[in-house]
């Protein structure tokens, strides 16, 4: 069940949170993974861990916001593996605050790495995957990209947009054998988290109101997360593209 076995896969953000679970889930399915991130040491931290557990698994150090990287990393993978089957865009980055305490450089931060970086990424990729008739595409919105959060303008602003950029590419490739899905998670216990809780005046009353937005009253563990980005990997998930698969703890149930 969900096998991934031989499947080449990008993540990028692989290095941390999110992303290493997704890495970690991908390698254990038989995938061969290759974790794109801006931080090298640690990025070569969790593929070295992979492979002790007998993962393939390597990295290269990418920042999605540089275009031409994005193109001749995309190049040297293909020439080397022979095709990528699987984009997971996973990197992303955060910011607090209303719109009067967010400046345009903020916004321009982080619609750099969470909307550009995603697109320069897709666009690189692509290409090879029509060519082949055969790729899959998942990008990590945000629960933030369904649904408005206080003191998230930039970052709410920016997970719309992936949200929409999906539906877009979805629909686009459908038929030429591409499928495109995000995951909208609630809070997921990571360093992205934990940075956003060290930014409040008073960090535990922070996490007890960031766990209780959940119906659930608790945060995510990132192989949750993981779990959904294996099965829309997977070839059980043929029949869906195009979806915002969230996985919130109830959070967008209701009040
Ligand atoms: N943790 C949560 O609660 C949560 C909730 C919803 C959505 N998400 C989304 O899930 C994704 C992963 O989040 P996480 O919590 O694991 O974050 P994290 O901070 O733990 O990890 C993010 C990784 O992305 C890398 N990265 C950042 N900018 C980069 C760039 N320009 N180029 C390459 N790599 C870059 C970082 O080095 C890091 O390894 C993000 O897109 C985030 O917005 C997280």
């Amino acid at each position: 069940m969900f096998s991934l076995k031989d499947k080449v896969a990008l993540v990028t953000g692989g290095a941390s949170g999110i992303g290493a679970a997704i890495a970690e889930i991908f390698c254990k399915a038989g995938a061969i993974v290759i974790i794109l991130d801006r931080n090298t040491d640690q990025a070569s931290e969790v593929s070295q861990l992979l492979q002790q557990h007998g993962g393939r698994c390597e990295n290269l150090p990418l920042d999605v916001t540089n275009e031409s990287h994005c193109a001749d990393i995309t190049e040297q993978i293909t020439s080397r593996f022979g095709k990528i089957d699987i984009l997971v865009n996973n990197a992303g980055v955060g910011h607090v605050g209303t719109i009067i305490e967010t400046e345009g450089s903020d916004l321009d931060r982080l619609y750099a790495v969470n909307v550009r970086g995603l697109f320069n990424l897709t666009k690189a990729v692509l290409p090879g995957m029509l060519t082949r008739r055969s790729g899959n595409i998942i990008n990590l919105a945000s629960i933030g990209g369904i649904v408005g959060i206080r003191d998230r303008l930039a970052y709410c602003t920016t997970k719309f947009a992936v949200v929409g950029f999906t539906k877009c590419l979805a629909l686009d490739h459908a038929r030429m054998g591409i499928r495109a899905n995000c995951i909208c998670p609630g809070r997921v216990e990571t360093p992205f988290v934990s940075a956003r809780l060290a930014e409040y005046a008073d960090p535990i009353k922070a996490r007890e109101e960031m766990s209780s937005t959940q119906a659930l009253g608790r945060m995510g563990d990132p192989r949750e997360i993981a779990a959904a980005a294996l099965y829309l990997a997977s070839d059980e998930s043929a029949f869906v593209t195009g979806t915002s698969f969230t996985i919130d703890g109830g959070w967008s149930a209701g009040k």
